[in-house]
């Protein structure tokens, strides 16, 4: 979901079951560790992986505003005045990434790209048929989890459990700290999954997208429009970064309100991802808020009142039924 960025995607060792192999699959008792911050990156040689994020030490936690899930036939609904969950990604400390870094962890069905570079000549990945990811929850008994997930992990065009299943294999992989060795000798089958959800979920509570606009009157509205600092003001304070702030829609100067201007930004708000360093474990929520990229930081149109924050669509809406 990131073909537009501006980042550069590099090649990691990729059919590997570990991002460093010859790990110890013993010694990863993190209370012992020095909870040591992830960016600049460390040195993979010099610290135990599974207690730092060694690979992607710059943290995003990213959420989606959409107006409809193509899935209402289903029930798959949108949360009543919520954003909802896009993933966790670990870009490195330069802001790359890799995508899709242990295909022995293979469950996305619908694989994008499909190949580990997005080039015809990078590694396939195949679509996996098996049972959806959802699925290895069960064993764990995490049904408030899946509950939860169900209720703000939505996808659009897709079935939800497809789409956590995407973010899994495509950006979790690509974490040393979610790595099945970090788990050590008592693992469990499926164990990082569930650790990756719940991880996921601890950060898309802390930042809640919605709350924080609507603070600063900033609602979904078919009527007005808004301008790119008045969103992002709200979401630099709360947070305590510039998040990116992601557009769609036509842009600016191919709209009847922007004839004439060279604005070619895009027009309809659909996207935030909070950038964070972290000390120790993701897991264990230690965090620096940071800017994102001086260089890459919206792609909406910045002209005053160009961007659109539309309402849902009556029909795609539903009453959570858990808290945020
Ligand atoms: C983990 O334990 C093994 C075996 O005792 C040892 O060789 C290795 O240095 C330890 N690794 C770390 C990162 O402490
Ligand atoms: C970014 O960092 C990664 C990991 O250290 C490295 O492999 C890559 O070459 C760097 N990319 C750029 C553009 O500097
Ligand atoms: C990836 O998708 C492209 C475009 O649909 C297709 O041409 C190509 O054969 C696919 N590659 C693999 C490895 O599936
Ligand atoms: C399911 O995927 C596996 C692994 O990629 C493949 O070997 C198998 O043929 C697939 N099965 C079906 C029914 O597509
Ligand atoms: C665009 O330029 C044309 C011709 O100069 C002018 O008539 C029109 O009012 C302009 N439109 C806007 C939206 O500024
Ligand atoms: C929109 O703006 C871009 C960049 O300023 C310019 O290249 C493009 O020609 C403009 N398009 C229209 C339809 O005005
Ligand atoms: C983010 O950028 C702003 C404006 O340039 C700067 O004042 C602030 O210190 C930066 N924040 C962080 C966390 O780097
Ligand atoms: C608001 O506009 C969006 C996009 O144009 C549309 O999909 C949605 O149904 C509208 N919502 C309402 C409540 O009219
Ligand atoms: C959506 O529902 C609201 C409230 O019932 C109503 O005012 C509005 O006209 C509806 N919009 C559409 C596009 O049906």
């Amino acid at each position: 979901m990131r073909s537009t960025s501006a980042a550069i995607v590099v090649l990691a060792s990729t059919a590997s079951a570990q991002l460093y192999p010859g790990q110890s699959p013993y010694n990863h008792t993190c209370e012992l560790q020095n909870p040591l911050l992830s960016c600049p990156p460390q040195d993979p040689l010099l610290v135990d992986s599974c207690c730092v994020e060694t690979f992607g030490g710059l943290v995003l936690s990213t959420q989606f505003w959409s107006t409809y899930t193509g899935g209402e036939s289903a029930g798959q609904l949108l949360p009543q005045d919520t954003w909802t969950l896009h993933g966790l990604w670990p870009d490195f400390c330069n802001g790359s990434y890799t995508q899709y870094c242990d295909l022995t962890r293979q469950y996305d069905p619908i694989p994008s790209p499909n190949t580990t570079t997005g080039k015809p000549d990078g590694v396939p990945v195949p679509a996996y048929n098996g049972s959806n990811i959802g699925t290895f929850l069960e064993p764990f008994g995490k049904y408030d989890l899946l509950d939860y997930m169900d209720n703000y992990w939505i996808a659009q065009n897709q079935d939800n459990p497809g789409f956590w299943g995407h973010e899994f294999s495509k950006h979790a992989t690509c974490f040393s700290t979610f790595n099945v060795p970090c788990y050590g000798p008592q693992y469990r089958k499926h164990e990082e999954v569930v650790d990756f959800f719940e991880t996921a979920i601890r950060y898309y509570k802390r930042f809640p997208t919605f709350d924080w606009l609507e603070e600063a009157d900033i609602t979904p509205s078919n009527c007005t429009t808004y301008s790119y600092e008045e969103i992002r003001d709200p979401l630099v304070k709360q947070h305590g970064g510039l998040p990116f702030i992601g557009c769609t829609g036509p842009r600016y100067n191919t709209t009847e309100a922007g004839k004439n201007s060279t604005d070619n930004g895009y027009t309809v708000l659909s996207e935030v991802w909070y950038y964070e360093y972290v000390y120790g474990r993701p897991q264990e929520m230690n965090t620096v808020p940071v800017n994102a990229s001086a260089t890459y930081y919206t792609n909406c149109a910045k002209s005053e009142g160009a961007i659109h924050y539309p309402e849902r669509t009556n029909g795609s809406v539903r009453v959570p039924t858990l808290p945020y």
